[in-house]
């Protein structure tokens, strides 16, 4: 297990460049496949869920090469075989492969998926896609088998506006015979950088960013070279970092558009902004106001920052009130928060955060891994010596956190027992 040590109340001053985005980068890779020729993706966040799914790749004979922020993939050698559940069950994203497979090959057999457990984490809308273009899904001892004799371009609606299903469905489709039509798709920024990713390598993809994908099926993809976005979740924490311990902070390499939800939220509870073209420079404030937030699909605001905002919220002079609509189980923070001294209760899906509090150091644990981002938020505001067990968690999303916190005056250190 690792373990991550803070020594909290410090002034955090200086830059922190973000990395590129967990969330495309765990789809470019297995969209990679697609092509028979080699892909580059560059801006690639050196983080446990990319060696996962490179291992995946290496298990499939695909050729990877890593090179500082680049990563090489080439499948001229590719074999079709059973991910197995070593491999699967280490992230979500490992689904990724079912709809890249099952578009290259025309058939998928891949164990069920892992990743934190925030919920139940159904993939229905997934299959429902594979099955509309075409292919048979059947699931025996917890895993998969999607095959289709032919995939045929179809109208798909989903029932939710869902990341997975809408970008699995791009994969699987981009191959497909005629035209597929995704309504109600998910509309964000990862979706769009995956989009351009595969009309990269030759796919004709139109909408991604729009509730309606359009995709002209294509008979072959080519090479490429691409570029993954900076990851507007990582740069939405070290804001709310900075928020809480900055005097100043800045967070570069950002696309502020990404983040609008947050910086108009930051900006109502008191906090003033710089923002520049590609970065956003925050100091501390004596005292914030309360607030409500509820997460919501993108352009609304990210659940995955839901659990870092909990934090901040606990320094409003008030009672803020924070909704949790994507994930039923997304709280698992709010005890921990509690054992540093907030006060915050459950209801339902609200959790109250009566504020300001005097937050002290304690022991806590990474429960999943936006839960141990709120707690490194916490515990570099909590006076004393944190410790944040199950940080594991925490290294699937956060390339160098230590590194990076280290370098703005923090007193953070990691290791493994
Ligand atoms: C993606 O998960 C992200 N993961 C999550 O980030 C993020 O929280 C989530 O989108 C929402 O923004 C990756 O991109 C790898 P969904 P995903 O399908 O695609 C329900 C993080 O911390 N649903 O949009 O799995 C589902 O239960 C992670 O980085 C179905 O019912 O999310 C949820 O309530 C965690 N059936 C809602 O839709 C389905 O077939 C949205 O899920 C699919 C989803």
């Amino acid at each position: 297990m690792k373990i991550i040590e803070i020594e909290g109340g410090r002034p955090l001053k200086g830059t922190i460049r973000i990395s590129g985005a967990k969330n495309s980068t765990v789809a470019l890779i297995p969209a990679a496949i697609l092509t028979d020729e080699e892909a580059t993706i560059c801006n690639v966040p050196e983080i446990t869920d990319t060696d996962a799914l490179c291992d995946i790749l290496k298990a499939l004979n695909v050729d990877v090469k890593r090179a500082s922020e680049s990563i090489v993939i080439n499948p001229q050698q590719m074999e079709n075989i059973e991910i197995t559940e070593k491999f699967s069950k280490k992230l979500r994203a490992s689904y990724y492969f079912m709809g890249a497979l099952l578009g290259k090959y025309k058939k998928a057999v891949m164990y069920f998926p892992g990743g934190c457990s925030i919920g139940a984490r159904p993939i229905d809308l997934h299959l429902k896609g594979f099955e509309a273009l075409g292919a048979k899904v059947t699931s025996e001892k917890n895993k998969y088998i999607v095959e289709a004799e032919e995939l045929k371009g179809a109208n798909i609606y989903l029932d939710i506006a869902s990341v997975g299903a809408t970008i699995n469905i791009m994969l699987a489709a981009v191959k497909a015979k005629g035209k597929t039509i995704i309504d109600n798709a998910a509309k964000e920024p990862e979706i769009v950088n995956v989009a351009t990713f595969l009309n990269n390598m030759g796919a004709k993809i139109t909408g991604a960013g729009t509730s309606t994908i359009k995709i002209e099926g294509v008979e072959h993809l080519h090479k490429c070279f691409h570029e993954v976005i900076p990851d507007r979740i990582e740069a939405g924490t070290y804001i709310i970092i900075g928020a809480l311990c900055g005097t100043p902070l800045k967070i570069d390499n950002i696309i502020p558009e990404h983040i609008d939800s947050l910086l108009s939220k930051l900006e109502e509870i008191g906090l003033p902004l710089e923002v520049g073209a590609d970065y956003v420079l925050i100091s501390s404030q004596d005292k914030y106001k309360p607030t409500t937030v509820k997460t919501a699909v993108y352009p609304g605001f990210p659940t995955d920052l839901q659990q870092p905002l909990t934090v901040l919220l606990t320094q409003a002079n008030g009672k803020s009130k924070v909704t949790e609509t994507i994930w039923e189980n997304r709280f698992m923070h709010i005890p921990y928060l509690n054992d540093l001294g907030a006060n915050i209760s459950i209801k339902n899906q609200t959790a109250t955060i009566m504020g300001p509090s005097k937050l002290k150091s304690s022991s806590v644990v990474a429960t999943d891994l936006r839960a141990g981002a709120a707690m490194v938020a916490a515990a570099l505001l909590a006076e004393g010596k944190t410790t944040i067990t199950n940080a594991e968690h925490i290294l699937r999303g956060y390339e160098q956190i230590v590194e990076k916190l280290t370098s703005v005056g923090a007193k953070i250190t990691i290791k493994e027992i």
